[in-house]
């Protein structure tokens, strides 16, 4: 079976990638790059190799030597290009990761947001329809759900309302493809709401590469605790890493601050191998939360990655981050009813997997 994997070259497509090979099926790529390297090719296939060198199932008989893999460089607005790639290949289902992401910048730039998330979108859909291709996941987010649901949220928490641009063009594209799916009762299309991806693939070789300073708790962590010693490819962190700043411990939570789903990205690369046999049985257009089910605070992580990888992370506490919110974690079940899936690795591996990817980068 073929998937092709658009913005396959990023964190979680890079990931799904691996996952994939190793579970026996091929993989097309197709990114731009505009938030990742072609480096990252070589990398998938290393990662893979060292990934299926250690399964112990080797029924599937894959040919190390030959990776079913293949890399498209070009932009999915762009649908001669994506034409293309089509009749080149024989494709059975997408995975659309590909889009712009930043929640801070989706409020400078709305248009180059909704240009590319729903330019995209509309674009794959118009090609696959043309190759009467019909099944699609999609990267959806926990943002789509509204700031004043009961915890933990379900996939009938009440949606919209979104705080920025980003979080609009989830929930515009989430009802695009509901409306096609209505229209067109061949489709089966899930739109997977992942929650808050961490971590790296055990092998070091892929991980998250936030362009400029990051935004996100994770990879903020790993460069103040690389800036305890390592320099990143050679240089010297900033002062801003000098310590993290943790917006907020006025929170109604455990500790005060903050509180994430936080879900290892290998898990969540696993559950779109799941949702690919899903839709062979399924018709429409489904919501899907991946997460894990469990919060934990901004202080959890801290301590949890110090004591995990014994490398101190200098924190200070700060005045609270416009837009965020006290809780969000996910009712899971229907993850694991529907997708005969559930996540299965645990805070102490996210923290060690981040930091292995670091190190390794730093060396
Ligand atoms: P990422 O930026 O690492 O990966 C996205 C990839 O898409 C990048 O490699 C980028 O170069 C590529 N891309 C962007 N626009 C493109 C275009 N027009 N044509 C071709 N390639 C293009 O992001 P990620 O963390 O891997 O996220 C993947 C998807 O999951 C995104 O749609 C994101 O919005 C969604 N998501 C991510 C998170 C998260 O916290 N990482 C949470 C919820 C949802
Ligand atoms: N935080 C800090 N300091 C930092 C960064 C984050 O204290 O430097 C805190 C935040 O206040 C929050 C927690 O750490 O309490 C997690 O923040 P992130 O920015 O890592 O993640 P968010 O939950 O805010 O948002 C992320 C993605 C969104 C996505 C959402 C899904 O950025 O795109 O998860 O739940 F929609």
């Amino acid at each position: 079976m073929k998937i092709l994997l658009t913005g396959g070259a990023g964190f979680i497509g890079s990931h799904t990638a691996v996952e994939l090979l190793a579970g026996g099926f091929e993989v097309v790529v197709v990114d731009n790059y505009s938030n990742s390297d072609v480096s990252v090719n070589d990398r998938i296939v290393q990662a893979a190799k060292w990934q299926i060198s250690r399964q112990k199932d080797d029924k599937l008989k894959i040919d190390m030597d030959n990776l079913p893999i293949t890399f498209y460089y070009g932009d999915c607005r762009d649908g001669m290009f994506l034409d293309s790639v089509f009749r080149e290949n024989e494709i059975d289902a997408v995975i659309h990761f590909a889009g712009l992401k930043a929640v801070g910048e989706s409020v400078e730039k709305p248009l180059a947001y909704y240009d590319n998330n729903l330019g995209s979108t509309l674009v794959l859909l118009n090609v696959m329809k043309d190759h009467n291709v019909k099944k699609l996941i999609f990267s959806s987010s926990a943002t789509v759900y509204s700031g004043d649901n009961k915890m933990p949220l379900d996939e009938n928490s009440k949606t919209g309302n979104c705080t920025n641009p980003y979080g609009w063009t989830k929930y515009m594209i989430e009802e695009i493809l509901r409306d096609e799916a209505l229209a067109d009762k061949e489709w089966s299309i899930a739109l997977l709401r992942y929650f808050n991806p961490v971590g790296a693939h055990a092998s070091g070789l892929i991980g998250e590469e936030p362009n400029g300073i990051p935004n996100n708790l994770m990879p903020y962590i790993c460069r103040v605790a690389a800036g305890q010693g390592l320099g990143i490819r050679g240089q010297k962190l900033g002062k801003e890493y000098q310590k993290l700043k943790v917006f907020g411990n006025d929170y109604p939570t455990k500790d005060g601050t903050g509180v994430r789903d936080y879900i290892h990205v290998v898990d969540l690369a696993k559950g779109h191998v799941a949702a690919v046999s899903y839709l062979y049985r399924h018709s429409g257009a489904e919501a899907i939360n991946l997460g894990t089910g469990q919060g934990y605070s901004v202080l959890d992580m801290v301590q949890t990655f110090a004591k995990v990888n014994d490398v101190p992370v200098p924190y200070e506490i700060t005045g609270r981050r416009a837009g965020d919110v006290a809780e969000v974690y996910a009712n899971p079940a229907k993850a694991k009813k529907e997708l005969l899936w559930q996540a299965e690795l645990g805070l102490e591996d996210m923290v060690r997997d981040a930091w292995g990817y670091m190190v390794k980068k730093c060396e």
